[in-house]
């Protein structure tokens, strides 16, 4: 035996003996044959940085708290696209934790998932990690893709990646791998995605169009945005080399320049991005999805845009555009491929957990469908974020004008299943009629009560204000709310209460907001409508199916 063959026999015999792993100070080599890497995490110590090395070229840089000892959870990377080849890992923290990572073929905590005691059962949670806004919305192949912001390595904001799951329905959820990894130009912050059906960019070099996603790369200078293109349907993506396709710090004099929102438009047969920068939404075109123009600005949104044409009551005769940001207040308008035009000033739609809500693209019967972020943790749990319930927005004629609604698309109603119903009811009698439901994991209850001598009324969950209507200043949960007729007094509600959220969409959609699900520790009161004489006029209980297998 030479001095080589009896090296390599050495590093073979130590490698079994570890698993495929062999450590020094500050590093450890894996060599990877299964589908996962664990690390165990503990909030006790500092974030410290990460690098991942592939066959010796530098390949990820996150931070991490590695726990040395005993871990708060544990945290994963999908490796599978790796197997066969030699992961080098250098921690500049503490490495006792190091020496902790394994690899498996499944992940810890595998055989709870999605049983886990805070589990959201029918909105999309990750299933380790933090996650923010949904990103690249789109329909391609049979498929509807939520792309998403994403901390694989930690319950807190950090690291973005763009997070990927897969749906057939919109409601069952697959999570896949991450799509987009942070390099040398940033971490993946906001954007979105489409079909290059015309191949404008020529990525597309065989027969099915690209799926382009186009995302912001966030580094401690500024943000640029970048695109990134996929040809088997969004599980493997290619960054253009020619990327940032837009670096406009300099203009604006801001580093606030981010989530690019692009599309098609169909009547000038370009591409426009929604791009917010500093105090609002810019406009860009482009004809191949590489080279914008600048266009035009609206001043007075922040964070994630959004830009799209809407029917008036069903008629595409007649059309008017929205534009939001990131909060839940909108602008009607009319936009002309270059210029957003708006014609009043700015209504609300939804509001409390909601933030930074995206729409499809390309969906394949042309409603318009949200999903946007719940910014709701789930107690004592490795994960933290969640996807409220995808809903339908259309533009509806009030006595106000065109205004947009907003309420669960039709596909959640295989989720719930009715098991009572009663008319007109005194509250004391609806109260203990719903006895029987307080402590359920999931409901839905939809209800109409009227008020008769109070000036305010409301419904309550174990203390919680699911709904607190005030007619004399006109708010819904703190939010002016006027319905189309004031003077009947009524007020309904279609109300989704999962494990830790609860959303509410009033009147049909006219308003909507959602909520932590959070009981006050010393209300036994359980479900409780108040207020002086009301009636409940209906009361519907249905039980909730889980979307996880
Ligand atoms: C909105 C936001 C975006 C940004 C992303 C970063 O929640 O701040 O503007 O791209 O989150 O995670």
């Amino acid at each position: 035996m030479n001095l080589q063959t009896f090296k390599t026999a050495t590093t073979c015999v130590l490698m079994l003996l570890l698993g495929g792993l062999s450590s020094k100070a500050g590093e450890i080599e894996i060599n990877i044959s299964k589908r996962y890497l664990n690390f165990p995490v503990s909030h006790e110590v500092d974030r410290a940085e990460m690098v991942f090395q592939v066959d010796g070229k530098p390949d990820l840089s996150v931070v991490i708290r590695l726990a040395p000892d005993q871990a708060d959870y544990w945290v994963f990377k999908d490796v599978s696209d790796l197997k066969g080849k030699t992961l080098k890992i250098t921690y500049r923290g503490n490495d006792a934790g190091l020496a902790r990572i394994y690899q498996a073929d499944t992940l810890t905590g595998q055989d709870s998932l999605y049983r886990e005691r805070n589990r959201p059962q029918f909105h999309f949670t990750t299933r380790r990690g933090w996650i923010n806004d949904p990103n690249g919305l789109v329909y391609h192949d049979g498929q509807y893709h939520l792309f998403y912001q994403h901390n694989p390595y930690e319950r807190e904001w950090q690291n973005m990646h763009w997070g990927h799951a897969v749906s057939d329905d919109l409601i069952h959820w697959q999570e896949l791998p991450d799509a987009l990894y942070p390099d040398e130009l940033g971490t993946m912050f906001s954007g979105s995605a489409v079909i290059d059906y015309d191949n404008t960019a020529g990525f597309n070099t065989g027969g099915t169009p690209a799926m382009v996603a186009a995302y912001t790369a966030d580094s401690p200078d500024k943000q640029v945005q970048g695109i990134a293109y996929s040809l088997d349907n969004g599980r493997t993506f290619t960054k253009y080399e020619g990327n940032p396709v837009i670096d406009s710090k300099h203009i604006w004099n801001s580093k606030d320049t981010r989530d690019p929102k692009v599309f098609w438009y169909e009547p000038g047969s370009h591409w426009v991005m929604a791009l917010n920068e500093r105090d609002g939404h810019s406009i860009y075109t482009s004809a191949n999805l590489k080279d914008w123009k600048y266009e035009s600005h609206v001043t007075g949104f922040w964070e994630c845009p959004e830009l799209f044409e809407l029917p008036i009551d069903g008629n595409p005769e007649n059309t008017k555009w929205v534009m939001y940001g990131a909060s839940g207040t909108y602008m009607l308008g009319a936009f002309d491929g270059k210029v957003f035009t708006p014609e009043a000033g700015k209504y609300q739609y939804t509001t409390g957990s909601i933030y930074a809500a995206q729409t499809f693209t390309n969906m394949p019967d042309g409603r318009r469908v949200q999903v946007g972020w719940g910014r709701i943790s789930h107690a004592g749990m490795p994960f933290n974020g969640m996807m409220l319930l995808p809903t339908e927005l259309t533009l509806r004629t009030t006595k106000d004008g065109p205004r947009l609604f907003n309420v669960p698309i039709k596909e959640t109603e295989q989720l719930f299943s009715a098991v009572r119903r009663w008319e007109s009811r005194t509250s004391d009698q609806a109260n203990e009629l719903l006895d029987e439901f307080d402590r359920a994991d999931g409901l839905r209850i939809k209800t109409t009560f009227k008020l008769s001598h109070a000036t305010n009324a409301g419904f309550n969950l174990f203390g919680q204000r699911i709904i607190d209507y005030d007619l004399n200043s006109n708010t819904v949960n703190g939010t002016f709310y006027s319905p189309e007729d004031p003077t009947s007094m009524e007020i309904s509600a279609d109300i989704y209460i999962d494990r830790t959220s609860i959303e509410v969409f009033i009147d049909g959609g006219a308003f909507s907001y959602s909520m932590e699900r959070k009981p006050h520790a010393d209300n036994q009161e359980g479900f409780h409508f108040w207020g002086n004489n009301i009636e409940v006029k209906n009361l519907e209980v249905f039980s909730a199916q889980s979307i996880w297998k």
